[in-house]
């Protein structure tokens, strides 16, 4: 029996405009998975009884696994694969909820995670006089139409204009009929409504809020990480390397003339692997051993601030960037406050930051233990970072 409100939302899409290392839905956001964020929304959404996520081909598995159970998303019934463009997913997600027994088809982007879980009742609600209505704000901002060289051709009347957002609602024989004729004509829109219209359906506005935005940019993905107040974050790292006579000593980037020097797979450059595991636990990314591993034989001899410039961009793929390290290193000899410029200089290159937030401070052990009988060194370090 066709009576059911069925989400379907499109998580098929790569990203690019976003360019992260995978798919933006897959980024985090406040600690969870961008799509699992947009799937609580409607998990709380009353009006909305089942969801079928549209996903890429192959993923299904892998989006089930991180995305859907472990966050206690009851109504999803189904993680479907996707197509090439937005509407062939949004095809695929729609066969398989008209089989759920969907009388009504509600379309959300994976893209929008602020949406407000009300705002799928009301455009339920105004779906329901003429068969589609969709969420959209006004516009804020002026809209002018660009010519072909660059300037521009017309200003456009704002009070008419209106920013298109999702959800989108349909009844179903008007979706799966605007759906059919699109590709009987192979005709693509940016969005369902268009479909809709272009067969003379008639399609209600409903005020969306402006922080129901699609996430397509670093900056968006910023905005909405600031909104959910997850902003910013911290992690630490500690690392400590044995002293053997005749060793480069090589500390924060910066060769310094001794008789000994760190023992390791790579430079052994205690003080920036302690920065490295503070970027990547700030990331929640695991450590260096991980993402490094010292069987790797490409790592032998590796230089650290080379190895740090990768952490840094590990970190750039998942949408972070450093804001501020403060590391401490402790070692018995050499004298190591002659350095501290030249050792902030380097990692601040690496890291993409001024010297001035990069802070290190070296201490002796006064002559205790393994520091202080000079058979190693040991470093720890904090990072903060932030939305790229
Ligand atoms: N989408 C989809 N299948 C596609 C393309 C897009 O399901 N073939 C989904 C996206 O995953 C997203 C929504 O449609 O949730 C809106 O699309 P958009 O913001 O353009 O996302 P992407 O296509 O992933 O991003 P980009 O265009 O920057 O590559
Ligand atoms: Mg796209």
């Amino acid at each position: 029996m066709q009576s059911k409100v069925v989400a379907v939302v499109p998580a098929a899409g790569s990203g690019t405009r976003l360019g992260g290392d995978r798919p933006k839905q897959y980024l985090s956001l406040g600690g969870r998975p961008l799509l699992t964020r947009t799937l609580m929304a409607l998990e709380k959404a009353e009006a909305v009884e089942a969801v079928v996520v549209v996903c890429p081909p192959g993923a299904e598995e892998a989006t089930r696994e991180r995305c859907v159970a472990p966050y206690g998303l009851a109504k999803v019934a189904a993680v479907v694969p996707g197509g090439a463009q937005r509407q062939d997913s949004v095809a695929a997600g729609v066969a398989v909820a008209v089989e759920l027994g969907a009388a009504w088809l509600v379309i959300h982007d994976a893209a929008r995670p602020l949406a407000e879980p009300g705002l799928f009742a009301r455009v339920l609600e105004a779906a329901q006089e003429t068969g589609a209505a969709i969420a959209a704000a006004p516009a804020a901002d002026t809209v002018k139409k660009a010519g072909p060289n660059g300037s521009v051709a017309a200003t456009l009347d704002r009070a008419e204009l209106w920013l298109v957002q999702t959800p989108q609602v349909f009844s179903r024989e008007l979706l799966q009929k605007a759906l059919a004729a699109a590709q009987k004509e192979g005709y693509y829109a940016t969005d369902e409504a268009g479909l809709v219209e272009r067969i003379g359906g008639e399609v209600r506005l409903v005020m969306g809020g402006r922080d129901n935005f699609k996430i397509t940019t670093p900056e968006d993905l910023a905005l909405a990480r600031g909104l959910m107040g997850g902003g910013v974050r911290v992690g630490q790292g500690f690392d400590a390397h044995r002293l053997e006579p005749g060793r480069r000593l090589v500390l924060g980037g910066v060769e310094l003339a001794h008789e000994a020097g760190l023992l390791g797979h790579s430079d052994a450059d205690v003080v920036t692997h302690a920065v490295m595991d503070a970027l990547l636990a700030a990331a929640g990314l695991g450590d260096i051993g991980q993402m490094f591993p010292d069987t790797d034989p490409a790592h032998a001899g590796a230089d650290s601030i080379a190895l740090l410039k990768a952490v840094v961009e590990r970190l750039a793929g998942e949408g972070w960037r450093p804001l501020q390290v403060s590391a401490t290193l402790l070692a018995q000899r050499p004298k190591i406050a002659p350095h501290y410029p030249a050792m902030r200089a380097c990692l601040a290159g690496a890291l993409g930051l001024e010297p001035g937030e990069v802070n290190l401070a070296a201490s002796t052990t006064e002559g205790l233990g393994f520091v202080g009988r000079e058979e190693g060194m040991a470093a720890w370090a904090t990072a903060q970072i932030g939305p790229r």
